[in-house]
């Protein structure tokens, strides 16, 4: 998929960059970004919005992967930007990210991270909670200034990757839950805090969905909240928010649905539930993440020791694992993966990847078929470009890998790898301990 091809060699190339060469240059593990299919996910979203007639933005969920150069590419995409936290803020605005396109989410924002945002100057916080609120209201007004809010709700649809639970009350730590008027309270109390500009609600139902229903329920549900909104307070929202989700494929059993059907979806249904109680149809946002940057990334891996157990399995290692790539240890997520060096030849074999943590739950990928594999081999993993590099971790003291833009035949690096000195670089002896005798 992608710029994605098998080169005269035999070698995997990715944005017209044989991953042999990029392993010579920049050593493995390494994560390559297929630039151009980011930036044509990019375009897919934009696309389908303009079509639709409706006013909208797409903002990048940076969460997936917040780097700056991904910040900058989003940027010259004409999306917008969600972050969830300081570290993304500064990110962001490091990268020279417009502020008034930036929206700031999460449950727990802290009054450092509030003012951050407030003296940035970003176009909108997504409130969470009524703690949030009241702080909110107190910094803007203490700066004299304006900010604007999305109220985030809980409809009462959540995903669970292929099904959807409608329930009266959602037990979700995040928003304000439109059946037990705790949504419609938010409403009354934003609409009297002087220094809150309240500009609509936001929804987000989960993740790695595949069909348009909850979405759909999801567009019924805020509308209904929002027509009695109207009725009983006279307010009107003028963006409505339905978060991110929308999935990907990462193996054959992956069915998700196109980027525009998606959208059209969402378009329609909104068009619909608002068209016959709002005189002007609201801006519609959304927040894709993973399926910006989801199947733009593969991870490359070299191979190093393996075991086989006759009539059991055969376990190969790589050089990462899930310090590089914690999902399938977290969520038992499942990846597809090639010989990289080999890309044409034959599978002979099944071999069980694991990575080179101290932990057994550290494995990549059961039973997968590969050409006979040995040390030294290169493993392409696909569909690592979202979640992978934003969870790595340094367990065990291991290095972040590098990260590189390909395209057309150009790499670039964006992330450095970790150096065994920035392993150490936070670490501090108090004189104490190293006054002790040896
Ligand atoms: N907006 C909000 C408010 C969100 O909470 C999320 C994801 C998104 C947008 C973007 O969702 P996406 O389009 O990427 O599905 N670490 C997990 C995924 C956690 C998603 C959290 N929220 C994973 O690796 O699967």
């Amino acid at each position: 998929h992608g710029t994605s091809k098998i080169n005269t060699k035999g070698h995997l190339e990715i944005g017209g960059c044989d991953t042999v060469e990029l392993k010579e240059t920049y050593e493995t593990p390494l994560y390559i970004m297929d630039e151009a299919l980011v930036r044509q996910r990019s375009r897919e979203y934009m696309e389908a919005f303009r079509a639709s007639g409706l006013n909208f933005q797409v903002a990048y969920a940076s969460k997936a992967f917040c780097v700056m150069a991904m910040c900058r590419l989003v940027e010259e995409e004409g999306l917008s930007l969600d972050v969830v936290s300081e570290g993304e803020l500064y990110t962001a605005l490091q990268a020279g990210f417009p502020a008034n396109r930036i929206h700031f989410h999460g449950n727990n924002k802290t009054p450092e991270e509030l003012e951050m945002a407030i003296s940035a100057n970003i176009g909108c916080f997504v409130v969470d909670n009524f703690t949030e609120m009241h702080m909110l209201q107190a910094i803007a007004a203490e700066k004299g200034l304006s900010v604007n809010i999305l109220l985030r709700v809980t409809p009462g649809v959540e995903a669970h990757t292929h099904e959807y639970i409608s329930t009266g009350q959602t037990d979700s730590k995040f928003g304000f839950d439109i059946g037990n008027g705790s949504a419609f309270e938010a409403v009354e109390l934003a609409s009297i805090s002087l220094n809150l500009n309240l500009l609509g609600l936001h929804s987000h139902i989960g993740s790695q969905i595949f069909e348009v229903e909850g979405f759909q329920m999801a567009v019924e549900r805020v509308a209904g909240f929002s027509i009695q909104v109207k009725e009983k307070l006279g307010v009107v929202f003028k963006v409505i928010n339905l978060g991110g989700g929308f999935g990907i494929r990462y193996t054959e059993g992956d069915t998700p649905l196109k980027v525009s059907d998606y959208v059209k979806a969402i378009t329609d249904s909104v068009k619909q539930s608002f068209g016959g109680a709002y005189a002007q149809l609201p801006e519609i946002w959304v927040e894709p993440g993973r399926s910006i940057v989801g199947d733009a990334g593969t991870t490359l891996y070299t191979v190093g020791t393996s075991k086989n157990i006759p009539g059991v399995r055969k376990y190969v290692a790589v050089d990462g694992g899930m310090t590089d790539n914690p999902r399938p240890a977290l969520y038992e997520s499942k990846y597809e993966a090639m010989l990289a060096n080999r890309a044409n030849d034959a599978n002979e074999e099944t071999v069980s990847i694991a990575g080179k943590c101290c932990e057994s739950g550290d494995m990549l990928i059961w039973d997968l078929d590969l050409p006979q594999v040995n040390s030294g081999d290169l493993l392409a993993v696909s569909c690592t470009g979202a979640y992978n590099y934003a969870m790595a971790s340094n367990y065990n003291r291991i290095r972040r890998p590098a990260v590189v833009f390909a395209k057309d035949g150009q790499s670039d690096l964006v992330v450095k790898r970790e150096t065994l000195q920035d392993i150490v670089s936070g670490d501090v002896i108090p004189e104490r301990i190293a006054k002790q005798p040896s």
